[in-house]
């Protein structure tokens, strides 16, 4: 057994429909071939129509499930509305909204415009608003109970992040969203948790976070104590479970799945790691002889 192996048990979704929002690529790709593996339908959406319509034509003879393609930008509320109609019309019902979809890029902030900044918070906080907002209203007023919520952020949304400000603004707000909301829409059977991963490879991220040389110079891999980046079906494993009916009294949490990486940008003597075993005893003694003498 390892941690690039599937989870749950065959028939863990059976019977849901999740919308994977930003599903046709990366992330949200993974985590909805692994849904689709378990017996979920899964709706993808995006901007790019063509996109989608090759990734439902390759996973479902892949996995044999069914998935139904939306153009929607988040951005735009009326959209999100349409998506959720075309959603329901086809499947009956939606249980589970995935929102994974994120727009980024690094830069110092005083170069970024007005709109540069609006983007990212339109796409990551504002899209997470309106996707949650219109499902919320459609399962509050149709009386549908035991839905979940899950939201993507970030480590960074705890600790905030340079060069990266609006995305960390955004990521922040989707998980203040997602506590808030555990507490108050608990009461119509909505619950809400969040994933943080840590770096996971992706073309959409890798492109804008360590374009060209970077990708050489930053190996993300360096950072984490488990000297190692993550694989997609760990966070596809922790997603399904998060959105099965196993983790029914998980609710408002937001679970890290990072190698240990921001506590080790956190802890102050974490530096120490670079101490060779052999420099031990030495500095050991060198304490030591201290004793009673300041
Ligand atoms: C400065 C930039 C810029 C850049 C765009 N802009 N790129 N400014 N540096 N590199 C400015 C533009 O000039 C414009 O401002 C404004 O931003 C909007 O740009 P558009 O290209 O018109 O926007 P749009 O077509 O909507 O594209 C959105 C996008 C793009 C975010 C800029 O990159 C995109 O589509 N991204 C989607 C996928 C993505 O980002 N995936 C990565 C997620 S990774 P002006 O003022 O000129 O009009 C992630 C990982 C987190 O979240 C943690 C990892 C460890
Ligand atoms: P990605 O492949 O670039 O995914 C982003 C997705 O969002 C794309 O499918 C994109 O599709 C969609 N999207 C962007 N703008 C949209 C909009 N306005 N409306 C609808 N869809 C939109 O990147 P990824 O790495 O898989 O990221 C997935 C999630 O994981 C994001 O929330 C990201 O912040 C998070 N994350 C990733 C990492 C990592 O290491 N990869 C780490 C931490 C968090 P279109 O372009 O077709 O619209």
């Amino acid at each position: 057994m390892n941690y690039s192996e599937k989870m749950l048990r065959d028939d863990a979704l059976k019977g849901k429909t999740i919308v994977v929002t930003g599903g046709g690529s990366g992330l949200g790709k993974s985590m909805t071939t692994y849904f689709l593996e378990l017996g979920a339908n899964v709706v993808i959406t995006s901007r790019n129509l063509e996109k989608l319509e090759n990734v439902k034509t390759e996973l479902e003879s892949e996995t044999g499930g069914t998935v139904l393609p939306v153009q929607c930008d988040v951005r735009h509320y009326d959209q999100v509305e349409a998506m959720v109609t075309a959603s329901v019309e086809r499947f009956g019902s939606v249980d589970v909204l995935l929102n994974n979809a994120a727009g980024n890029f690094i830069s110092p902030t005083e170069r970024l415009s007005a709109n540069a900044f609006d983007t990212i918070i339109d796409i990551v906080l504002k899209g997470t608003k309106n996707c949650t907002l219109a499902f919320g209203k459609h399962w509050i007023d149709s009386k549908e109970t035991n839905k979940t919520v899950l939201n993507i952020v970030t480590t960074y949304a705890f600790t905030g992040s340079a060069y990266v400000v609006p995305s960390a603004s955004a990521k922040a707000g989707v998980l203040a969203m997602t506590r808030s909301l555990a507490v108050e829409w608990a009461k119509y059977g909505i619950r809400f948790n969040a994933i943080a991963p840590g770096p996971f490879p992706t073309k959409g991220a890798w492109d804008r976070l360590l374009p060209g040389d970077l990708k050489e110079k930053f190996d993300l891999a360096k950072k984490v104590p488990l000297k190692r980046v993550g694989d997609h079906q760990e966070l596809a494993n922790l997603a399904a479970y998060l959105v099965s009916d196993f983790s029914a009294y998980l609710n408002g949490e937001v679970v890290t799945i990072d190698g240990g990486e921001w506590l080790k940008g956190a802890g102050q003597m974490n530096l120490l790691e670079e101490v060779p075993d052999q420099m031990w005893d030495m500095l050991e003694m060198m304490i030591r002889s201290k004793k009673n003498k300041s």
